[in-house]
């Protein structure tokens, strides 16, 4: 492995203190000699030159695609960050300001700042991410569907109680669909029964019809999940019927939980790509958003399917469901073909949504969705969060105990990235 490879441990501290912030800052439009040549950076494809800088470029950008900050924060990294204990701490200059690097006894990195003005350049960036984020675990149902062998109802049992002990809020049980379309989930009745009485956690199931809503309650599902799509090809695929026939299906799943008070969250698949259509347009979503929502889903979940969206692609198509469906009840559920969940995240984020689906050790992927890798890790994302001081009462540990047992029992590495480096730094801590 070479040092380029090696994940940061307890032993490379010291080079904390060398990191340079400017790099970082709208100052760093301006060239310096080590870039030259590697070019200059780029804002909505604006290449600033050599003898100007960006920031007012960056300011107008921001006020005019920003718009949607639903809270503001009063301190630049919340006060989370304030109460965590700082196992080592490196100072820095950033504007000429003192800030402070901390190191938890979690193996997670932050930075606060003190200083008004590095506040200020904090807040433009990081000033709109809510203080508390829910995780959505898909886990045992996203995950599991599509493994190739069929995974004990044991073991999902098993999963599923050592998520909710994580402190995750919800987590996606199973499926109630057909055993010949999806037989990954043939056991959802046992596996239902088996944690219909857990505590400490919700566990919606999926229901694509009245036949898996009435089979869910009677194993004891206490929430449903329908889900629709964007794409009327996908919607073929996934669930042999059009978008509105679907729509007209889960008029009827709704109404029938209305009357018995279960609670219904909506799914929206393939918001910005479809594998038969390509391009999905924003108004395609957020007509189905806007639907489900009047049916009377608390809230409306995006899916990325196949993991194609960028950040370029989710502002419009955010914007497009924010015209028609309040922010607050909106999540996120994007898959990681492309590596691009986390900076999908980070702008969902920024743009006021404050729930997220993953999936433990990036499990996951549709079997109607050929090519699609799985939901974005969990482990990554509650690491990025814990990093920009956001809630989520996970705990982080405990999470990456849960995908080692479940990537041990599908024989493979985990498909997280923050498990697979704070198992390595672990290992490396426990040599010193
Ligand atoms: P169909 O074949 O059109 O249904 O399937 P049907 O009404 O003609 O019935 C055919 C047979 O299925 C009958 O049995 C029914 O009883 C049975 P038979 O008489 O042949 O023995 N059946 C059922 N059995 C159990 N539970 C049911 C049920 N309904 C009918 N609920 C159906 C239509 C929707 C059922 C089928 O297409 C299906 O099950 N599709 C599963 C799709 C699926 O689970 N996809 C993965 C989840 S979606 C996803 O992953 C995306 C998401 O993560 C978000 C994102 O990433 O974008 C949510
Ligand atoms: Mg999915």
């Amino acid at each position: 492995m070479s040092s380029l490879e090696e994940p940061l441990g307890l032993d490379k501290l010291s080079s904390l203190s060398t990191i340079d912030l400017q790099r970082f800052s709208s100052n760093a439009c301006r060239p310096r000699a080590e870039d030259m040549g590697m070019g200059s950076c780029w804002i909505e494809g604006r290449n600033c030159s050599s003898s100007s800088n960006c920031n007012e470029d960056y300011e107008g950008y921001t006020r005019e695609a920003f718009q949607w900050k639903r809270q503001t924060r009063e301190t630049s990294q919340g006060d989370s960050l304030k109460r965590r204990t700082s196992s080592q701490g490196r100072s820095c200059m950033v504007y000429g300001s003192s800030c402070d690097s901390w190191y938890s006894s979690d193996h997670q990195y932050g930075f606060q700042c003190n200083n008004k003005g590095a506040r200020g350049m904090t807040n433009k960036f990081l000033g709109g991410i809510p203080k508390f984020v829910k995780i959505v675990e898909v886990g045992p149902r996203d995950g599991l569907q599509n493994e190739k062998n069929i995974v004990p109802t044991a073991v999902k049992v098993e999963l599923i109680h050592r998520l909710v002990s994580c402190g995750l809020p919800v987590v996606e049980a199973t499926s109630f669909v057909s055993p010949k379309w999806v037989p990954q989930l043939a056991d959802a009745k046992d596996v239902m029964e088996a944690v219909r009485n857990l505590e400490g956690a919700r566990l919606p199931v999926l229901t694509p019809n009245l036949k898996g809503f009435e089979a869910a309650i009677a194993a004891g599902a206490k929430e449903v999940a329908i889900f629709a799509s964007a794409s009327e090809s996908f919607s073929k695929s996934n669930i042999n019927c059009s978008i509105e026939e679907s729509l007209t299906r889960y008029r009827a799943v709704s109404l029938a939980a209305k009357k018995l008070s279960i609670p219904v969250r909506g799914y929206v698949s393939c918001v910005v790509g479809c594998p038969a259509e390509g391009a999905i347009s924003p108004s395609k979503v957020a007509y189905v958003a806007k639907e489900l929502y009047d049916m009377g889903c608390f809230e409306i979940s995006l899916g990325d399917t196949i993991g194609v969206a960028t950040p370029g692609a989710i502002v419009p198509m955010l914007e497009a469901v924010m015209a028609v469906v309040p922010v607050e009840k909106l999540a996120v559920h994007f898959h990681d073909t492309y590596g691009q969940s986390l900076p999908n995240i980070l702008l969902s984020l920024q743009m006021g949504i404050s729930t997220i689906d993953c999936s433990v050790a990036g499990l996951g992927g549709c079997p109607y969705a050929k090519g699609a890798s799985g939901n974005v890790a969990t482990e990554d994302v509650v690491y990025m969060l814990n990093g920009l001081g956001v809630k989520t009462n996970v705990d982080l540990g405990k999470l990456m105990l849960v995908g080692d047992f479940i990537s041990n029992h599908l024989g493979r590495p985990s498909g997280s990235k923050t498990a697979i480096a704070l198992s390595r730094v672990n290992v490396d801590a426990s040599k010193i």
